[in-house]
């Protein structure tokens, strides 16, 4: 069983995800120069894959045993703020699909980022600390075992995505 605290691999799932947009954005901007190739997706792809995840497990597992326990404001923050990320993925999604140009997609890209900065800043000293509290020893076996190697539900949405 892992000895690392929930917080400190959720929050290490957080940087994973900055870094792969980071990552993306970065090549974007290398790209703007002349003899680059044009960014390759898979970083913002794989961090895109791993928000969703993220943002599903904290959902589905986390959130309800806090709001239960009377920390309703602060998480239907964290669910409204969910939404929006979710959306925001969705409209990056389009962008890749439709091949819009780079200063576009980078631009996206810094939206995404800051919300993203926004949401986790509130998120790692509110919510985690809660969860570190408050989850079971066996909900924080199970969700340690999901971080590693689980997957999100096919077609799952999370509750405040409009899209
Ligand atoms: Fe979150
Ligand atoms: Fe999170």
């Amino acid at each position: 069983m892992s000895t690392e605290t929930l917080s400190a691999a959720l929050e290490r799932e957080h940087r994973e995800i900055d870094g792969g947009i980071e990552e993306y954005a970065a090549g974007l901007e290398a790209g703007a120069e002349p003899d680059h190739d044009a960014a390759d997706p898979a970083p913002l792809r794989r961090a895109m894959e791993g928000l969703r995840r993220h943002i599903y497990l904290e959902e589905e597992f986390i959130f309800p045993p806090l709001k239960a326990s009377g920390l309703m404001m602060p998480v239907f923050v964290m669910l409204r703020e969910h939404g929006e990320l979710w959306d925001a993925m969705s409209g990056l999604d389009d962008l890749l699909a439709t091949g819009a140009n780079a200063s576009v997609i980078q631009t996206a890209c810094q939206d995404l980022l800051l919300r993203l900065d926004a949401h986790n800043s509130k998120e790692e000293p509110v919510i985690y600390p809660q969860a570190d509290a408050q989850l079971s020893d066996e909900a924080t076996a199970r969700l340690h075992d999901f971080l590693a190697d689980g997957r999100m539900p096919d077609g799952w949405k999370c509750e405040k995505a409009t899209r």
